[in-house]
């Protein structure tokens, strides 16, 4: 640990030295929990099993045949015992996972699916059994199919009574072994692509915005978030809730003024159009300026729900972008974001950072701590989660066993970024005590298939599911402590 500057913290990791040739492990502990994350369309498989029905990327997934399928993936449903004895292994104490609104209420909102339920109940007794706190996601992005069907899914306001009466049977469920949940995660993401650009499930477009489909589901997530924590203060008064935002930083293009301005609106739009609502009563000014159409209000009642609903500050985090001012025309053009004019656009300028392996995303410890502590000036310091950040490795010769175990590059990663928010701790006064790795697991990446490994464990897909865990996961656990590192 020599090389690391800065290294007098209080709690001092035992060991540096490392005969396997990774890098050494730096001295000074994080002062968060580390958790891992995952979400079931990504890991589960068993998309047919105990009364499952279909969601919207089973659907994209049979439209889409040149791409892996999301059918078999991990098989979590059948191997979540195995994993979960990987988590103890290696000291995890925190698994952030999804329940799948497809199996518990099939139809979208009609009656409760008891076997689908009962799947996430033995996987909680299961990670309390093993000493593991899990951490809940209502909704990562498996809207049931009848639901798109029957109404528009999140262009339907029907959509707030149908997700409230889903959260409602899950904290009845779940609540009293459950504290730790998020209604969304990053709606930003599943309304911009969902339902703007049309790259994620269901594949509507409304690239300029013409039918305000972006907003109106901006609003409805808004809104159904609002109602389903209200019964979730009811059902589970000591828990803790939140909802997974997602921001890629912006990073004016050049020191001009109105690039600056321009980088911060689109923080605004990306990132504070979901909080601002939440801690501040209302949107921020610049989205206000360029609502499109008036779409969205926010009425009294409305901010009434959602002040004192995030219980925790959560981001999941990964890259960013350079951001420069646009007079006229569009901003974030075909998405179906913005329609004013003086706006902003933002580029994924190759020389932010270096490459990873996946195309949308460079690798910006530096960023991180920037974002970070926007985040926590803004809020004025709230208690913050990182549900998630990770990386996907970026030579494909080296996604074969048994060099992928060899995972230096993870390594530095998760080292520099994990720095990055040690940095925000101690100098920018943020307050983080959770972070999340995106992914315990191999999964599904949605568009990508297979083809992006985000895990710390390897899934040897070709082999029956095999687990493998990585180097990273042990450097992990050893750096904080959680384990000799050794399984
Ligand atoms: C965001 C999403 O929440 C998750 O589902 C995805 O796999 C990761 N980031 C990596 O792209």
């Amino acid at each position: 640990a020599a090389a690391q500057v800065g290294a007098q913290g209080p709690a001092a990791a035992p060991s540096s030295s490392d005969a396997s040739g990774l890098p050494p492990i730096p001295a000074e502990r994080p002062p968060f929990f580390l958790g891992v994350a995952t979400a079931a369309p990504q890991i589960e498989g068993a998309v047919a099993e105990d009364g499952r029905s279909r969601s919207i990327w089973d659907t994209w997934a049979a439209a889409h045949p040149e791409n892996d399928s999301p059918n078999v993936t991990d098989d979590f449903y059948h191997r979540y015992a195995e994993d979960i004895r990987i988590m103890q292994t290696y000291g995890i104490k925190h698994f952030r996972f999804s329940v799948a609104w497809t199996r518990v209420i099939p139809d979208g909102n009609g009656s409760t699916n008891a076997a689908g339920l009962g799947f996430y109940s033995r996987l909680v007794d299961a990670l309390l059994a093993a000493g593991i706190e899990p951490v809940v996601t209502l909704y990562h992005w498996d809207l049931p199919q009848v639901l798109q069907d029957r109404y528009g899914g999140f262009l339907n306001e029907q959509i707030v009574a149908d997700f409230t009466h889903y959260a409602t049977v899950v904290f009845e469920a779940l609540g009293s072994r459950v504290t730790y949940w998020s209604t969304f995660n990053e709606p930003a993401t599943f309304c911009v692509s969902g339902y703007g650009s049309g790259w994620h499930a269901p594949s509507l477009r409304d690239q300029q915005g013409e039918q305000g489909y972006v907003w109106e589901c901006h609003n409805n997530v808004l809104r159904a978030h609002a109602s389903a924590v209200r019964e979730f203060r009811r059902l589970v008064p000591n828990g803790k809730i939140g909802m997974n935002l997602a921001v890629q930083w912006s990073e004016p293009r050049s020191d001009s003024e109105a690039d600056r301005a321009a980088a911060e609106r689109h923080m605004e739009f990306e990132l504070a159009v979901w909080s601002d609502p939440v801690y501040r009563g209302d949107w921020p000014a610049s989205v206000k300026e360029r609502n499109p159409r008036g779409l969205m209000t926010i009425t009294p009642e409305l901010a009434a729900a959602l002040r004192g609903s995030f219980d925790m500050y959560m981001l999941n985090f990964y890259t960013a972008k350079y951001v420069y001012y646009l007079s006229g025309g569009w901003g974030m053009a075909g998405q179906g974001v913005i329609d004013a004019a003086d706006t902003f656009n933002a580029t994924n300028g190759a020389s932010i950072g270096p490459e990873t392996a996946s195309s949308w995303f460079k690798e910006v410890p530096w960023a991180f701590r920037k974002q970070l502590k926007w985040v926590s000036d803004r809020y004025n310091r709230p208690v913050m989660w990182v549900t998630e950040n990770g990386v996907a490795v970026p030579d494909s010769a080296n996604e074969l066993l048994p060099g992928v175990l060899n995972d230096t590059y993870r390594i530095n990663f998760y080292r520099d970024y994990m720095q990055a928010a040690m940095a925000a701790i101690s100098q920018d006064n943020v307050d983080i005590q959770g972070y999340f790795c995106w992914s315990l697991l191999d999964n599904w990446e949605w568009t990508s298939g297979f083809k992006e490994r985000f895990g710390l464990v390897y899934v040897d897909y070709a082999n029956n599911q095999a687990r493998h865990p990585k180097q990273s996961l042990a450097w992990l656990s050893r750096w904080f402590g959680l384990s000799s590192g050794a399984a």
